[in-house]
């Protein structure tokens, strides 16, 4: 059991991946083994791992009850998700990965993470017709927070040898897009458990991976800020107001 302490509340959670704030279980969406075998770098490394392994839960929409109108408002959402301590075969644990839909002009929503426990690295890239012109690495460590940009894809990895607890805040206004990582088998890279980046052969470009160091400012943590400044995030819904800001 990790107990985790955050301006909204008391989160406690287990080794199955269940969480509840402030006493009350929430309601998870799991992704299993299964879901995510189209995506891993080698699926004969997991053969020994049960389909039906629960690799992370997502808690979506998660609010207090005064502060409901103000997500609602604000069309934003924040949810919380954890991911188990397991490696994926040859690659350490992941999730599926999405790009964002446009949100205005050629600009796709952005989105915002913070860890809340362990550490994650984060794949991104920006793919323009079959062209990967960006592949960029984040690592973010307990209490950091980063920004998605508009206009990239993103994968989620359990780089720090323990649970991942992870809050994002983003627009409620749409539905993310798996299917292009489905059909490429992932991301443009795989991160491997011993810490190297092997290129994708479904992609057709691999612009060397570069770091991307760049944190979001975080004042006390992500939902606080939010609530207690909601058009600080108009963002979530309108990117051009920080597509030069995080390019
Ligand atoms: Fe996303």
């Amino acid at each position: 059991m990790i107990l985790i302490k955050k301006s909204f509340g008391v989160l406690r959670v287990s080794e199955d991946l269940s969480l509840l704030i402030n006493g009350s279980r929430l309601v998870p969406a799991y992704r299993t083994l299964e879901d995510i075998v189209p995506v891993l770098y080698d699926v004969d490394s997991v053969r020994d791992l049960p389909r039906s392994t629960v690799i992370y839960s997502m808690y979506r929409g998660f609010s207090l009850e005064g502060h409901s109108t103000i997500f609602k408002n604000k069309r934003a959402r924040f949810d919380i998700t954890v991911m188990a301590d397991i490696n994926l075969g040859k690659e350490l644990n992941k999730t599926l990965g999405h790009y964002h839909p446009l949100a205005e002009d050629s600009l796709s929503y952005p989105e915002l993470y913070q860890v809340l426990y362990g550490e994650a690295t984060y794949l991104l890239q920006k793919k323009v017709g079959g062209d990967i012109l960006d592949f960029a690495v984040a690592k973010v460590k307990e209490g950091e927070a980063i920004l998605i940009p508009p206009g990239y894809g993103h994968v989620t990895v359990n780089s720090g040898r323990s649970l991942l607890v992870m809050a994002n805040l983003v627009s409620d206004s749409f539905q993310s897009l798996y299917d292009d990582y489905i059909k490429n088998r992932g991301a443009a890279y795989y991160l491997l458990t011993d810490g190297s980046m092997v290129p994708n052969p479904c992609y057709k470009s691999h612009p060397a991976p570069r770091v991307l160091s760049k944190k979001f400012p975080i004042s006390k943590d992500l939902y606080s800020d939010f609530t207690s400044c909601p058009s600080c995030f108009d963002f979530l819904n309108r990117p051009s107001l920080v597509a030069s800001r995080f390019s």
